[in-house]
């Protein structure tokens, strides 16, 4: 991986000549380097690139953005005043929109994903629903090469998107962005019938539970594992672990 990818995106705009409006929107550069370091992977932005108005929909639909709101006010994320953010693989924005609504101070976030189509929804979502004008920036990237620096982070979240790649993979390129303290909150798939028919459609695996604790116990210390109610949607196929690095 070229090593200017391995800064801090900010860094990287200034040391290739971009001004900060160029270094938040560096897309262009890191799609060739997305799709030349990642062919696998690529495979899943694409096929999001293809069913973006499907998934969009259905998430509109479903209820998850109101499951979400719940959890925070119940839950709410420990973060401190300008503590940087990451949500890796954010599709059109259902869980980033949901730190929007709920996160109480000044934060710095950033969010990416493989599919160009849903980056570009999801930026148009947060140009219309960000009650607290909270910085916000988009870039494409995969969660298995993050194009940032180690420890660049305070809090990463992820949901839906650890089904798409190598669990051990995932966790390693998570925890490598975390800073020491911080936090990682995950909204994993469980094993159900309802999560069988979205596999189906969306494509992905869902890792068997073993496998996702001892992992998480690998990386993190586990604080939190959230069963949403069952007569949510979201209920029905997620759950929500927070996890601390120590
Ligand atoms: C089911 S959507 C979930 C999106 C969002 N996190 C949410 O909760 O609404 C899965 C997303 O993961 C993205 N994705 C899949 N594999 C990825 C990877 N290796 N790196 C980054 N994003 C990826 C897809 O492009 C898609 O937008």
């Amino acid at each position: 991986m070229p090593d200017v990818f391995r800064t801090n995106e900010l860094d990287a705009g200034w040391r290739l000549g971009f001004n900060t409006a160029d270094a938040f929107n560096l897309e262009i550069i890191m799609a060739e380097y997305v799709l030349t370091a990642t062919k696998t992977q690529a495979r899943a932005g694409s096929f999001y690139d293809r069913i973006e108005r499907l998934y969009d929909f259905t998430f509109k639909v479903n209820g998850y953005g109101k499951s979400l709101d719940q959890y925070f006010e119940q839950h709410p994320l420990p973060v401190s005043d300008n503590a940087r953010v990451l949500d890796a693989g954010c599709g059109t924005g259902t869980l980033t929109l949901a730190l929007l609504r709920n996160l109480q101070v000044p934060v710095k976030l950033t969010a990416i994903d493989l599919s160009s189509s849903v980056i570009s929804t999801a930026r148009k979502y947060v140009a219309k629903d960000n009650p607290n004008e909270q910085e916000v920036r988009f870039a494409q990237g995969n969660v298995l090469a993050l194009p940032f620096a180690d420890e660049a982070f305070d809090v990463v979240v992820t949901s839906g998107v650890l089904e798409y790649v190598p669990l051990e993979e995932g966790f390693t390129e998570l925890a490598r962005v975390i800073a020491p303290g911080g936090y990682f909150l995950h909204l994993p798939m469980r094993p159900s019938v309802a999560t069988r028919f979205l596999e189906l459609l969306f494509r992905f695996k869902t890792h068997p539970p073993e496998e996702l604790a001892e992992t998480t116990d690998r990386h993190f210390q586990i604080v939190s594992h959230y069963r949403f109610p069952p007569f949510q949607i979201i209920g029905w196929s997620k759950t929500a672990v927070l996890a601390h690095k120590l």
